[in-house]
């Protein structure tokens, strides 16, 4: 047994109106209330953010938002900063979703500089991870995977460890309803558990590592089964709240 508890995310991407946001933030709330021993985290657009984050206020959600900027402060157009996340009430901050990385052309060095904002204002980075299909075909899915992981977080001091999720999303498996089998999806979580383990051997069983891409209701409790799956960052099912309930549901 080990003693990472559950976390079930919502990426809501570029999805929503307000309405339907603060509706949904309503519905996650109370499901969180029904499913004590699991943790559950929605990651709505900025816009959406400070009126989910009140919805959510004094409830068992937590908040993150879908990105950051690399730089403090100052002339970034467009760009919010870590504290600015912070103050509207972000625990979270996702980096590196592969829609950033694959679209955006975000590189390895960029994302690092982002991980050590977020971690500079004491926030909970989730960084994700994944390998493309031509990647995965040619063998190349772990050496893909865990350069990533080490481009970003090698050098991280000890103590910021705390402050780490990983989400592994395989980018052929991400809005495709082509998911990972849970046997492939485990067997690249120990490979990144080995890796952190070398990095820092005390936070590695601890580290909770998210599997994304394709989650549904029928497919995440064989996905929770396995032993260093530990959650799901969730797009397409978490935008309905049946479907999102009935994720944290079944995520046993
Ligand atoms: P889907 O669940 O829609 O495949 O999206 C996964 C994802 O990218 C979550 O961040």
């Amino acid at each position: 047994m080990n003693t990472r508890t559950p976390l079930i995310a919502g990426n809501w991407k570029m999805n929503l109106t307000l309405k339907e946001a603060e509706t949904l933030a309503k519905a996650v709330a109370e499901t969180a209330t029904r499913y004590t021993d699991r943790d559950v985290l929605i990651y709505p657009t900025f816009l959406q953010f400070t009126q989910a984050a009140k919805i959510a206020q004094g409830s068992r959600v937590a908040l993150g938002v879908q990105n950051c900027s690399a730089e403090k402060d100052g002339a970034f157009t467009g760009e919010i900063s870590a504290s600015q996340a912070k103050e509207a009430g972000a625990q979270f901050v996702l980096i590196g979703h592969s829609e950033r990385r694959h679209i955006l052309k975000e590189s390895d060095a960029f994302l690092k500089q982002k991980v050590e904002r977020v971690l500079e204002q004491n926030l909970m980075c989730m960084l994700c991870v994944g390998e493309t299909l031509a990647e995965r075909e040619s063998g190349h899915a772990e050496a893909v995977v865990l350069g990533q992981l080490n481009a970003a977080l090698g050098q991280l001091a000890p103590q910021l460890w705390k402050n780490i999720a990983i989400a592994y999303e395989p980018v052929w498996a991400i809005g495709t309803g082509k998911n990972a089998t849970p046997d492939d999806a485990q067997a690249m979580h120990a490979a990144i558990r080995r890796r952190v383990s070398e990095l820092n051997q005390d936070i590695a069983p601890q580290l909770r590592i998210l599997y994304g891409g394709s989650v549904k209701p029928d497919n995440i409790g064989a996905l929770m089964g396995k032993a260093d799956i530990d959650g799901a960052l969730v797009g397409g099912a978490s935008l309905k709240a049946e479907s999102f309930a009935e994720l944290v549901k079944n995520a046993k």
